[in-house]
């Protein structure tokens, strides 16, 4: 596996993390995504979007604001738990706190959101009214998290400011164990989609006493990162306790109605969570390796940020240059409503331009050479084998989609 050196230094060199404000020194615990990280990131919030959301009947989308007020973290119990050891006794919570509005009385503490799980929980009566879900059904969210870590570390691991990928899974309290279940196991598919290596994560029972003042049950998904064996993701079942607390908090009624009986009660909830630095982070570990003196980023196709990079063979021939433009451009065209990230390239020698796309991870490099003019059939060089094929251009489009597709359902 590769150190983290290596990683961050590779991130750094190709535009994928820069560290945060960085022309004023830095700000410890942030980092800026640069245009293949931006792109990176984009292709796995869509995939996981996909996976738990678009593909299902029942789970909603949500997207709610960042700053809560004082009252939701009172409910929640993040102002009185949500903290870390400070020293002697002390306590320091996570919490960002700001205030509201511009003059006294009116100014009021708000939080950026800790988690983002609040949100969903706040909103459980919206959702009930307006789209009528039968349980069990869940609510997904992806969105930026803060919290003032103590001691930020470890690149991506440990930082300030995070986005997640989450939902609460709402079911009836007899279920639990059977959804606890069955999202664990998803869990797995999802790690296996991403291209996160499987070998390289483990399940740990988190233990009484250990976990979150929320929940009831929690299994952590723990990676062998270069600086040890630690959380990637969690599941958890919290129980009924945010939807309780927000009832007592808010006054408002947070019980669901079977349909059929009409009974009213609070459902259950599992939580499987999902960092999307900590995925990104794992992803670029599993893709790294080395051959020679150069590095291959094997990541699935359907989540490298250039799918396709074209190139003339030389680029001081003229007609090949305008005929390999034409190709390019053509790829670049929108088919119906899929539009394939492709770049172009020019300089340098062919084979260093190949060495470039492998170590950002593109999976196919089209190279036009003379034969192109004379039958209009190019070569597609393959990331992970290195081997060449030729192809006709008319049948390019239809290949890469026909390639990505196939990824997708992998
Ligand atoms: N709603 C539950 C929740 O927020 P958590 O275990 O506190 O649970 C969820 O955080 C996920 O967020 C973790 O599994 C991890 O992937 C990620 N995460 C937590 N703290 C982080 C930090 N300081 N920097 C980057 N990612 C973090």
């Amino acid at each position: 596996m590769a150190d983290l050196e290596k990683i961050v230094s590779l991130a750094k060199r190709r535009g994928f993390v820069f560290p945060g404000s960085e022309i004023y020194g830095g700000l410890a615990g942030t980092w800026d995504l640069g245009p293949l990280g931006a792109e990176l990131a984009h292709n796995i919030k869509e995939l996981w979007w996909e996976h738990f959301v678009k593909k299902r009947e029942d789970m909603f989308g949500l997207a709610s604001g960042v700053l809560m007020p004082e009252k939701v973290w009172v409910a929640s119990g993040h102002l009185e738990g949500f903290s870390d050891p400070l020293g002697e006794g002390q306590r320091f919570n996570l919490m960002f706190k700001t205030e509201i509005g511009a003059v006294q009385p009116e100014k009021k503490a708000a939080y950026l959101r800790p988690e983002i799980a609040q949100g969903m929980f706040v909103n459980f009566k919206n959702v009930l009214d307006t789209m009528r879900p039968a349980l069990p059904f869940g609510i997904a969210q992806i969105g930026r998290a803060f919290r003032n870590e103590i001691a930020p570390r470890d690149f991506l691991f440990r930082v300030r400011e995070f986005d997640l990928m989450e939902f609460e899974y709402f079911a009836r309290e007899a279920e639990w164990e059977k959804y606890f279940e069955f999202w664990r196991t998803e869990m797995w598919a999802w790690i296996e989609n991403v291209g996160i290596d499987k070998e390289k994560v483990h399940e740990l029972e988190v233990q009484d006493g250990e976990r979150a003042h929320y929940s009831k049950r929690t299994i952590d998904f723990e990676f062998d990162w270069p600086f040890g064996k630690k959380e990637l993701y969690g599941l958890a079942y919290r129980g009924d306790y945010d939807l309780n607390r927000h009832m007592e908090y808010s006054g408002v009624d947070l019980r669901y109605a079977d349909p059929v009986s009409g009974e009213k009660f609070i459902p259950h909830v599992i939580e499987p969570t999902f960092g999307l630095g900590r995925t990104i982070l794992a992803v670029l570990l599993s893709a790294y390796r080395e051959d020679e003196d150069r590095i291959i980023l094997s990541l699935p196709p359907k989540i490298a940020p250039v799918k396709v990079a074209v190139f003339p063979l030389v680029s001081n021939k003229e007609n090949l240059v305008k005929k390999a433009r034409e190709i390019y451009e053509n790829l670049k065209l929108p088919t119906s409503n899929f539009s394939l990230p492709v770049v172009w390239d020019n300089r340098g020698n062919i084979g260093k331009r190949y060495y470039a796309q492998d170590e950002i991870g593109t999976p196919w490099c089209v190279t036009i050479d003379y034969q192109t003019l004379e039958d209009n059939t190019i070569t597609i060089r393959d990331r992970d084998t290195g081997k060449q094929e030729r192809h006709k251009v008319s049948e390019l489009g239809a290949y890469f989609i026909g390639m990505l597709f196939s990824s997708h359902n992998r």
